[in-house]
């Protein structure tokens, strides 16, 4: 595992921009995997501003979802779907027909996870996926206790995480769907490239106990450990709980080119 902490925003977003680009040219159709929430705001401008300065394209590319909210009507402004076409998918260049995600208005949900876990498997996997992490531990929506092997399903939002995600809804707890559907720490498991976004003092102490902490089905990201190549980004006070912190600069400042 990769461990970069930042030194400022604009590092931080170029540093995942560049892993993104890196993806976008590893093969002829290469698939994304793309987290929403607030994490990789920062990266997704960096690509667009790319995208609108210097030709980089997406139109060779699909972008998947890693999650969605069950219970929302169609056209809602925080179905996940609609948030990545509006801070990212819809800005640049990739066909909005690829722009894929589990169908929160499906009246089978099983059928629909094994719908979702086939899609990206016939896109030929996922070669980078892009995580953010919640205060809880979950990466996508595996939320504590999570099966460290599970596929994309229907998952129950645990108080905590509806409780940070109000503040997309107005502040309004009761508004935060209590349902998901999310792809698996399995289903993470097998993208090539897992790039980890952490930022904030909020994040310290869930980020070292995911990196530096046991792998535990009560901290889902810690399933990362197991990953051959993960790269987690991070700025200085998401990074402040790490033990190893000198250490993992020391690394990233002799890293050979
Ligand atoms: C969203 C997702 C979640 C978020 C996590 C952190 O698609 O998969 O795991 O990445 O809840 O959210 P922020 O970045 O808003 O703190």
């Amino acid at each position: 595992m990769e461990v970069i902490i930042t030194n400022s925003g604009e590092e931080l977003s170029c540093i995942v921009a560049d892993a993104i680009c890196k993806a976008l040219a590893s093969r002829a159709e290469p698939a994304l995997g793309l987290a929403t929430g607030s994490s990789p705001l920062p990266a997704y401008r960096e690509l667009i501003r790319r995208h609108k300065n210097e030709g980089l394209s997406f139109a060779h590319a699909s972008a998947f979802l890693l999650d969605e909210y069950l219970g929302l009507p169609a056209g809602h402004d925080q179905l996940y779907r609609t948030f990545l076409e509006q801070n990212m998918t819809g800005q640049v260049d990739l066909d909005p027909a690829r722009l894929m995600g589990p169908d929160s208005s499906t009246g089978d949900v099983t059928a629909e996870c094994a719908r979702y876990e086939k899609a990206i498997q016939d896109a030929g996997g996922l070669d980078l996926l892009l995580l953010g992490i919640g205060t809880d531990g979950h990466i996508a929506f595996n939320e504590p206790s999570s099966s460290l092997a599970s596929r994309t399903r229907i998952k129950t939002l645990t108080r905590a995480t509806r409780e940070d995600n109000a503040r997309f809804f107005g502040g309004d707890l009761g508004a935060v769907p209590q349902h998901v559907l999310t792809v698996g720490v399995g289903t993470i498991l097998e993208a090539r490239h897992l790039v980890l976004v952490a930022n904030g003092p909020a994040k310290a102490h869930i980020l070292a106990r995911a990196i530096e902490g046991p792998i535990t089905a009560m901290v889902p990201a810690s399933a990362l450990q197991m990953h051959p190549r993960v790269t987690v980004v991070s700025d200085a006070a998401a990074a402040s709980g790490l033990q190893l912190a000198d250490y993992y600069k020391e690394t990233y400042a002799a890293k050979p080119r």
